[in-house]
């Protein structure tokens, strides 16, 4: 029985009966494994988890117990150096990039051209070994270059580090933005992976990116030389395991931070969604989203700025006083990207 409500929570699996055997076995092993263990330490491999089945789900949350005045939380920044920043794709719809979950603008409300079995299939390992070709066409729309910039949002982050406050930024967002706003190296954890390598799902091995990307604008479907696998940028899809520094990192980083904040995720993908309760338990955490997430309202130094990010995110700076230092880093950033377009 117990199982039976597992597995009827895994999104995934939720549009179809998985106990018809219709979702890949890997991915129902996968999923059971990756519930046994929503931490961070233990659960490598990518999974999804409906918040209504959530132990953390924020929905129906007292708001009137999380801090929300703009005043208080900027003083928190303000006294903070060791701060956490996690991200999602809502962090890069004020960039024109859709997210995943927003009802009817959300990438999952509008795949119904490519006949899947269920949203999700387009990033799951499994369903990409056997049919790449609705991935590699939404691949061939929003494969990282020049028609996309950062925003406000991300030259925030950046502040962040600038002001020596950030201690890393993790990210599940692979559509390249943050590097473009310069992140160094050590500073940031792409956790889903990104387009910058390609390689062989089969014999993994490493694969032009520049070939798949001019394939895959002509809609061809790139294989391996070697063995003919298919090829896909090195993004992590449901089913694999994220990078080694997500968790070499992420539980120590939580664990030494003075602020987490959290901004434009569902909180729904594991283990990345693990770092918002890593942090101590009256370590300040802050959200910055359009709807309350995750277990946001459930610690007693629990804040939150719900609407859109970047005008909360003009509110935190005018308190901090720190609109003219972002125009100014966002103005010079973009001459720079500008030279190189
Ligand atoms: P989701 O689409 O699940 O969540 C985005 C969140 O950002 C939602 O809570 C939105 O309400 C919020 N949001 C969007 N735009 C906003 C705005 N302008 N202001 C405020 N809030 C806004 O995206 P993720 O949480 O990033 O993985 O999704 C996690 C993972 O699921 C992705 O990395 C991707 C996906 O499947 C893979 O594909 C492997
Ligand atoms: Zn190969």
């Amino acid at each position: 029985m117990l199982i039976k409500r597992l597995l009827q929570s895994c999104s995934t699996c939720a549009n179809n009966d998985i106990l018809s055997n219709l979702a890949p076995k890997s991915h129902l092993i996968q999923f059971l494994a990756g519930n046994a263990n929503r931490g961070l330490v233990g659960n490598n491999v990518l999974v999804r988890f409906n918040s209504s089945f959530s132990f953390s789900g924020g929905a129906g949350r007292d708001l009137s117990k999380i801090e929300r005045d703009v005043d208080k939380i900027a003083e928190r920044i303000s006294g903070s150096s060791n701060i956490v920043v996690m991200a999602g794709a809502g962090l890069s719809t004020a960039s024109g990039i859709p997210d995943f979950r927003s009802p009817n603008t959300g990438i999952y409300d509008n795949l119904s051209k490519f006949n899947l079995p269920y949203p999700e299939a387009i990033f799951e390992i499994e369903y990409f070994k056997n049919n790449p070709k609705p991935f590699n066409t939404w691949a061939k729309e929003f494969f990282p270059g020049v028609n996309y910039l950062p925003n406000k949002g991300h030259y925030f982050i950046k502040l962040l580090e600038n002001e020596g406050k950030l201690t890393k930024y993790y990210t599940q967002n692979v559509d390249g933005l943050d590097r473009l706003v310069g992140f160094k190296d050590e500073g940031i954890v792409e956790a889903h992976g990104t387009f910058n390598t390609a390689s062989c799902v089969e014999c993994k091995k490493s694969y032009p990116v520049e070939e798949l990307k001019e394939k895959l604008l002509q809609d061809k479907t790139p294989t391996c030389p070697d063995c003919k696998g298919n090829i896909k940028p090195d993004l992590v899809f449901f089913g694999e395991a994220l990078p080694k520094r997500f968790f070499d990192e992420a539980e120590i980083d939580c664990l030494f931070a003075d602020l987490l904040i959290c901004i434009g995720t569902s909180l729904e993908v594991y283990p990345f969604a693990g770092i918002a309760d890593a942090p101590r338990h009256d370590t300040p955490r802050l959200l910055i989203n359009y709807d309350l997430v995750g277990s946001f309202g459930a610690r007693p130094a629990d804040c939150a700025l719900l609407g859109d990010i970047e005008h909360s995110i003009d509110s935190i700076c005018n308190k901090l006083n720190w609109n003219d230092k972002l125009k100014q880093m966002q103005t010079q950033n973009e001459e720079k990207l500008k030279i190189y377009k």
